[in-house]
């Protein structure tokens, strides 16, 4: 099936019991969730019948006594991801991998696999990686600069690519009577010799079902604005406010003509927090039990990591936001950027900032017709392509999918079954050209 009406594509976060301190101290949560593969493969398999485009890994490569429940204890996203290849059949399949902390050949060839074995649904997260701590668990090599890191990010995806054309499509003959295992003529070696990498290549597995692996980017910044138009199929972001939204999506896309690519050749999903209730009071008390269970020295915590781990109860807590300086621009520097002006225009104290910052109010809440409401209207006013649900309650993804995605199939803005088998066809993204494979000469052609 498909369409030439624009539609909305979802995904979903994979992130156990919930992304806040207590979610998993919810009454319906299983509290093991981040390392219980049932709980997992039952979450993916409630996107695939909703038709969602893909499930999504966050990932981060640092912990300490601090972080939040979810990262303290979970699994490796591609292995993750390829246990859920083998029990579900359409649904995308998006892990997080950092630039910054990897190496492109062993990456590269880890997400070809996936895309061979999910039948080509892999897609990779990009990010560089904001945790300065990171560099403890990697040799204390120096934690990159918020900028170089974009560098590094943009000549590590150029190897990549450079490896998954390591084969051209058809390059396996396997002619058992000839003994002609490949053509010689479409295997390709990147000889990569950059600033950051050397890699020579040949990539050591054949071209992938969808030619190759979706690259995802998360980082909003000017910097990862400008990566993403270069290398990215898509972006996953998060803006609080319709305008900023808009403002984003038309930053990213005007980016795009730069270098030669249409405006739906990337899409925009813009990461939500969502909470459905039966009626406005209802959603309201929702929301107000998920909060209560984070107290102030939780929501310091969570603060305090956006902003390099900083120890936020030095501060009083009912004084205004305290001036952290420069703290933060080379960690999450959107984020911490965000936070900071979130605080300074709505004259929020400390204890306000924190818990805005750890119990957001969903943007996206209330009953079922007024939320598909709000993402129509976002996706008509050009300020997402599509979402990533991040349910508030562990109950959250099961209403949207029950109540709301029927809403927005009925309208037909949202597809009933699938485009095509895979994460390509399902975004409707265009399939990319081999960089080494000659264009056929012109007296062929005739
Ligand atoms: C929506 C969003 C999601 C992100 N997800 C991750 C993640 O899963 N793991 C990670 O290490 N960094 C993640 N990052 C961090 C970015 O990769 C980047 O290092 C950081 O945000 C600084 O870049 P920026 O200023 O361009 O946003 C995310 C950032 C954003 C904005």
């Amino acid at each position: 099936m498909t369409t030439n009406k624009r539609q909305i594509h979802f995904g979903t976060i994979l992130q156990g019991a919930g992304g806040n301190m207590s979610a998993w101290r919810h009454p319906d949560a299983i509290a093991d969730a981040s390392i219980n593969l049932d709980f997992v493969k039952n979450i993916a398999k409630q996107a695939e019948q909703a038709k969602f485009d893909f499930v999504f890994i966050a990932d981060g490569l640092y912990i300490n006594e601090k972080s939040i429940p979810h990262f303290l204890n979970r699994f490796e996203p591609i292995t993750l991801l390829s246990a859920l290849a083998s029990v579900t059949q359409n649904v995308g399949l998006v892990g997080t991998v950092s630039t910054s902390y990897s190496e492109p050949f062993n990456v590269a060839r880890q997400f070809a696999s996936l895309d061979h074995i999910s039948g080509g649904r892999a897609g990779w997260n990009v990010v560089t990686t904001p945790l300065e701590g990171t560099s403890k668990n990697f040799n204390n090599k120096p934690h990159p600069e918020h900028q170089q890191r974009y560098e590094i990010a943009n000549e590590y995806l150029d190897v990549v690519k450079g490896l998954w054309d390591s084969w051209e499509k058809d390059a396996f003959v396997r002619n058992k009577k000839t003994g002609l295992f490949f053509d010689k003529n479409k295997l390709h070696a990147v000889e990569h010799a950059g600033e950051y990498f050397q890699v020579n290549g040949p990539l050591n597995i054949e071209r992938t079902p969808q030619e190759r692996p979706i690259v995802f980017q998360a980082g909003a910044s000017t910097s990862g604005q400008e990566l993403a138009a270069k290398h990215a199929d898509a972006i996953f972001t998060h803006q609080h406010r319709l305008e900023e939204a808009q403002a984003f999506y038309s930053s990213v896309k005007g980016k795009l003509k730069n270098h030669g690519r249409a405006e739906d050749d990337l899409l925009i999903f813009q990461g939500i927090g969502v909470l459905i209730g039966e009626n406005e009071t209802d959603a309201e008390q929702q929301y107000q039990q998920m909060a209560e269970l984070v107290s102030i020295d939780n929501a310091l915590n969570y603060l305090g990591r956006f902003f390099e781990h900083h120890d936020f109860t030095q501060y009083d807590l009912d004084a205004p936001f305290p001036d952290v300086g420069s703290l933060g621009q080379n960690s999450f520097r959107s984020t911490t950027d965000e936070i900071k002006h979130i605080a300074q225009v709505n004259h929020y104290t400390l204890r306000q900032t924190a818990l805005a910052s750890a119990t957001p109010k969903p943007p996206f809440m209330g009953t079922a017709i007024q939320v598909a409401d709000q993402l129509e209207h976002w996706f008509n006013s050009r300020a997402a392509d599509g979402f990533i649900i991040q349910g508030t309650t562990p109950n959250t993804l099961t209403q949207f999918i029950d109540h709301v995605v029927p809403i927005l199939q009925a309208r037909g803005i949202y597809r009933t079954e699938y485009f095509g088998t895979t994460l390509r066809e399902n975004l409707q993204l265009p399939l990319p050209v081999n960089q080494f494979e000659k264009s056929i000469p012109q007296e062929k052609i005739a």
